[in-house]
């Protein structure tokens, strides 16, 4: 579903992190206070909303990345390979004497699974003033990745009333991602057309399955009215419950050997925005979501057939 030949859909803007990875590729997980040879080691960029505006673009839509970043060398990592990807960064806030959030991971090489350390020293998040300088009428949909809760909620009030004020544009989509499970207050999964659900966040909410987690979110209604939610769930695949209250899924596409998932959840969202943005229905749109997420699990980093 490339459609690099026809440009004409609108511009997907992906709000959050972007950080830089040093990815150490083990061939077994370590143990506590030894000594190991890794077989591989990579300084990469990372970050969730930079990983999703990565393949967006790969797989074809107009897309901007809009976040901070620090002044420091690491920062290039970033930049460098956001413009080898074809991702827009023009708006990005940019703060001097800070350092690069930078994560430390450990990938398995014999199961894929990923372990993040992470940590941020100095980089200010995301400002909603400085979301107020950009010009909406560009954006068919953004997406944020759910960190910096209270700001997120501002800045989607921002789009809210532009929704209102606009005349003859259509209104804009919002999407938000709840993920991490610190700080949880699920009051920002109001806000959105389309909430990602993903499994530690489920789980954190007292959820053993994407079903279950969709039912629960419904029935306690945590969305918004008509909007729309999508669970992802490793490798029994991922669901989505349409406005109706029918649940989809989709099945995984393994490949023949899980190699790395580290950013299986942000190439999956990638996935569904590139298809939803297209007027593709929830279903067809788990399903690219999988198929892209499956091509990602068995090789590493973020480069995709399209
Ligand atoms: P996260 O990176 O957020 O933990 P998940 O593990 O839920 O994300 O995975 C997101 C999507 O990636 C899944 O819905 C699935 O389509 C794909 N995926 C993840 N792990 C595998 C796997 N082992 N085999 C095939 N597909 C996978
Ligand atoms: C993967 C990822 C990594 C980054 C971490 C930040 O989803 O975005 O690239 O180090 O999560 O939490």
């Amino acid at each position: 579903m490339t459609d690099r030949e026809t440009n004409s859909y609108g511009k997907l803007l992906i709000v959050g992190l972007a950080c830089v990875d040093i990815v150490n590729v083990a061939a077994v997980y370590p143990t506590e206070d030894t000594d190991q040879k890794l077989l591989d080691q990579q300084v990469n960029r990372g970050g969730n909303a930079t990983n999703t505006s990565v393949v967006l673009s790969q797989l074809g839509s107009p897309v901007e990345w809009f976040g901070t970043l620090a002044t420091d060398n690491l920062a290039d990592v970033i930049t460098e390979d956001l413009e080898k990807y074809g991702v827009i960064c023009d708006n990005v806030r940019q703060y001097d004497n800070c350092v690069t959030p930078l994560s430390c991971v450990i990938v398995n090489a014999s199961s894929g699974s990923r372990t993040i350390l992470h940590k941020n020293k100095t980089l200010p998040e995301l400002d909603p003033k400085d979301f107020e300088k950009l010009d909406l009428g560009k954006y068919s949909w953004i997406h944020f990745e759910g960190r910096n809760q209270v700001n997120v909620e501002k800045m989607i009030s921002m789009i809210d009333d532009y929704n209102e004020r606009r005349k003859d544009s259509k209104p804009i989509t919002v999407s938000v991602e709840a993920e991490k499970t610190r700080n949880i207050t699920h009051s920002f999964l109001q806000k959105a057309e389309f909430v990602f659900i993903s499994k530690d966040y489920s789980m954190a909410m007292g959820y053993n399955s994407a079903e279950e987690c969709l039912n629960g979110v419904r029935e306690k209604k945590l969305l918004k009215i008509g909007a729309k939610a999508i669970c992802a769930w490793g490798e029994k695949g991922a669901w989505g419950l349409e406005e109706s209250g029918r649940i989809v899924h989709s099945p995984t596409y393994p490949p023949i050997k899980v190699v790395d998932t580290l950013g299986a959840g942000d190439t999956f969202n990638a996935g569904v925005l590139h298809a939803l943005n297209r007027g593709r229905t929830l279903e067809e749109a788990l399903r690219l979501g999988c198929q892209v997420a499956g091509q990602k699990v068995g090789r590493s980093g973020f480069r995709i057939d399209t």
